[in-house]
Formats: C-alpha cells, structure tokens, sequence
C-alpha cells in the first residue's frame, strides 16, 4: 500500500536548483575546509542540512505578511499572533522572539543558577549549548530502548521516569530550577513522545514542585505521531492533542521555524507572571519591544498563519508518509536508520556502514562528505564531531554511544523525485564504501564546534 496520497499543494513558484560536476564539487568541498557548513547554498543540489527555517510558505502565509503592521509598539500583527498562541497553547502569557535559541536564552538567564542542573528527555544543542552558558548542567535521561537503533518502539522519545525520580532525589530539588522535554526529540533520533509519558513527566515535576517547560518546535508532529499511535487519540484532531499536551506544562520555549512553519520567528510562553515579567525585561534587552521581539510585523503574521498550517492533518499526512517513504526507499538500498523513522528527518545509522572509521577520524562525518561528492547532496553529522566533548576530571574525550548523519526535510520543499533521487546517491555512495576514509580536526571551537570546524581527509 502506498504510505501516502501524493503532495497536497502544487507548485506555483519554482526555485531553481543546479547540480554542479564532480571537479566542481571536490573543489568546493575543499575550498569549504570539508565542513559542508561552509559550502555556498549554490554549490548545492539537495539540502538536507536542516528542516530549519528552510520551510516553503504558502500563499496565504505571503498574502498574511501583505497585512504585516510595523507598528513600533502595539502592532496588530502582535495581537493576531497572540490569538493563535493563546488557542494552541493555552499559556497565560507569550513573548515573541527571532528563533528558538533567543528564547531559551532568556528562560535560562532567568531561571538558571551556575552548578545547577536541568534535565531533558535529550537537550538539543542550543538548550544544551545555552545551559552550559549559564553554568548549569543539561542532563539527558530519554529511555534506554532511545540507544538501540533498530529497535521499533513507538514513542522512543519518551523520559525515562525511574531515572527523572533517581536524579532529583539524587542532586536535590534545589539545584533544579526547571525540568525539560524535547517533542520531537531531535537529538535522540526525532522520536516521539507519548502522552501517556508527558503525563508522567508533568506529574513528577509538579510533586517536587519544579516547572516544566516543554521544547516545543515539532509539537504538531509529535502530536500526530500520538494520533497514529498511542490509544485514546484515532479520533482527536491534532489540535486537540497539543492542547492537552500543554496544559500539563507551566511552559514552553518554541522554534517556529518548524512546525510553525516559517523561515524566522520563535517565542516563549508561560503561565507565571513573575517569570514573565522577568522574561519581559530580558527580551527588551536583547531581542527588543514585547510586540515584536526581535522580528518583524510581517514575521509575526506568516507565523499566526504558518501554525495554523501545520496543524492541518492533511499537511501532517502528507508530512510523516514523506519522511516514511524516503525510509522505505534507503532500506531497500540497505542503509540502516533509526528506526522507527521519526517525521523532520531520518538518521543513517554511519557507524555501522562505516565500521572501519574510528570516533576519533568522524565516520558520520566522512560519509555527509561522501553524499555531497557523489550527488550535491548535504547532509548533517551528528556523531563524535557534533558532540564528543572533553571529560572535565580526565580530559578524555567522551563519545556519543551512535554515530549518526541526519537527513532533515524541510516543510513542502522537495518531492517525491528528490527523495527517489536521495536513494540512488546512497546506493552509490555505499558501493564504494570500503574505500571511504576518516577525517582529521585542524580547528575546533569550544561550543558548538562542528558549525565552524575545519578538517582534513585522512589519506
Ligand atoms: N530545540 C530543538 C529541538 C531544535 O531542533 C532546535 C533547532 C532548537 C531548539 C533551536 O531553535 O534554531 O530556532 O534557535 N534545530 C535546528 C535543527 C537548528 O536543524 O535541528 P532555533
């Protein structure tokens, strides 16, 4: 059976993309110190770096900005957004911000004391990234069955609640300012997590009277998979889902570039007024006037409409069965992924495709430098490069237990063709695999690292 009708939407602008030739590509990987980061968005066929911000609008998100007021203070743009936020999320209070990290900034400058400690299903980077910047300790504790890549369990996402009750107990609730959960969770695979665990989750953190804030920038996602999985939910719509996923938090920060589907915007949205007044103040400081938060007008209306959107169970359908094609499609070719497939994105498995690379020379590094090679196709790393890290007390360099290389689709950009295209580029580049070689780090910053390091093929 087909996993899904095909794309509900047509095209009706089109943005050319060029595929240049292999002399063309080496040089450029080359001139790029082989961090595809670097490469020129023309230097590119098919960019699957990120489902970031790299979202396709649709008519009524342009006509929406038309309308965009760019009132300094007070804007009707403001007011529209504040509609939709309050309809979806429930919260008693929002503030806009440019992206997702602005407003996890914020939350942790208020929040966050050095030496303290938040824990998460799995940080992604930039909470991670932005706890560390305060001092504290981002802590990760998503299930155990989360670490075995092809084992199929339908809310690999979900916080492991034994755990979550043995680290507070363990450090104390004083040194927990607030308690996270990614939906999805990106960093551990784009899995889903289950109602039944936000239940849990938002349970535990209420008894020991910590608040909880939910990463939130693939929750229409994440609301969907609870509607295909989870029982109790066939006959919810995914609006309803998310309602009732909010209403167990006291928070959340929110990416809009996801499943609000936009190209900027993001905000942050809470029930406690001291918070938000305090949040109030941050955002003037850094990101700029409550109403607007560091966008424009017209920013705030593509995202009011964009949310709306990516709601919508046709577009989720179509979403989730183009994300579970392009999974059929590399097992047929033999690539191992995560499994089960998540929605923004697949993981490929590079640590078992390339077992004669060692963490220390990046296999999942070595193969998103292949792709592009083969077919201008850009992929990202997420393995020993992005997030090897130096033990404090020893100074070893810890690795993360997968070496993975993530392929995220952005929303309504690429069809049914490129994904086609995707798997022949894969089945070509693992013919050749044994021939394939490690990578050697000649610049590395402290945080964050991958996005500007340098390297070398190791000959
Ligand atoms: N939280 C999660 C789970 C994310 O995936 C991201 C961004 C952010 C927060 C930060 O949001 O980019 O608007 O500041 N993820 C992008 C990605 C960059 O490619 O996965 P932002």
């Amino acid at each position: 059976m087909a996993h899904h009708l095909p794309e509900p939407f047509r095209i009706k602008m089109v943005e050319p993309i060029k595929l240049l030739n292999r002399d063309a590509r080496e040089a450029a990987i080359k001139r790029a110190n082989y961090n595809l980061f670097n490469l020129r968005a023309e230097e590119i066929f098919i960019d699957l770096l990120s489902d970031s911000g790299t979202n396709a609008m649709s008519q009524k998100q342009w006509a929406s900005m038309f309308e965009g007021d760019e009132t300094y203070a007070g804007s009707r743009s403001y007011f529209r957004l504040a509609e939709v936020i309050k309809d979806i999320f429930g919260f008693s209070y929002f503030l806009p911000t440019h992206q997702g990290r602005a407003a996890e900034n914020i939350l942790f400058t208020c929040l966050v004391q050095a030496g303290q400690y938040v824990p998460s299903n799995n940080h992604f980077d930039t909470t991670f990234g932005n706890i560390c910047a305060r001092g504290g300790h981002p802590v990760n504790l998503v299930i155990d069955e989360a670490h075995n890549p092809t084992l199929n369990h339908p809310f690999k996402g979900n916080m492991d609640i034994q755990k979550l009750y043995d680290f507070i107990t363990k450090v104390g609730v004083d040194q927990i300012p607030l308690g996270m959960i990614t939906v999805t969770n990106n960093a551990g695979g784009g899995q889903p997590v289950s109602m039944e665990n936000l239940r849990s989750v938002s349970k535990m953190y209420r008894e020991f009277g910590i608040p909880f804030f939910i990463d939130a920038c693939r929750y229409a996602e994440n609301a969907y998979f609870i509607k295909l999985r989870e029982p109790g939910y066939a006959d919810k719509s995914p609006l309803e889902i998310s309602r009732e996923m909010f209403a167990l938090a006291d928070g959340i920060t929110m990416s809009a570039k996801k499943d609000g589907i936009v190209n900027i915007g993001g905000f942050m949205a809470m029930n406690d007024e001291t918070l938000y007044e305090q949040a109030r103040n941050e955002l003037i400081l850094r990101e700029g006037f409550p109403t607007y938060g560091g966008l424009a007008g017209r920013d705030l209306d593509a995202m009011a409409v964009g949310l709306r959107e990516g709601l919508q169970e046709e577009y989720l359908r179509y979403r989730l069965g183009q994300t579970a094609y392009l999974a059929d499609r590399l097992r047929e070719v033999g690539i191992p992924i995560i499994e089960p497939p998540g929605a923004h994105a697949l993981y490929v498995n590079a640590g078992s495709l390339l077992p004669h690379i060692s963490k220390e020379q990046f296999p999942g590094h070595a193969l998103t430098v292949e792709l592009y090679l083969e077919g201008g196709i850009r992929t990202a790393e997420l393995g020993s490069l992005a997030f090897s890290y130096p033990d404090p007390e020893t100074g070893k360099m810890v690795h993360p237990k997968l070496e993975l290389v993530r392929l995220a689709l952005p929303r309504r950009v690429y069809t049914q063709s490129h994904l086609d295209y995707i798997a022949e580029i894969f089945s070509k580049t693992v013919a050749r695999r044994s021939e394939i070689s490690g990578y050697l780090l000649t610049y590395s910053a402290k945080l964050l690292r991958y996005f500007t390091a340098q390297l070398e093929p190791i000959k």
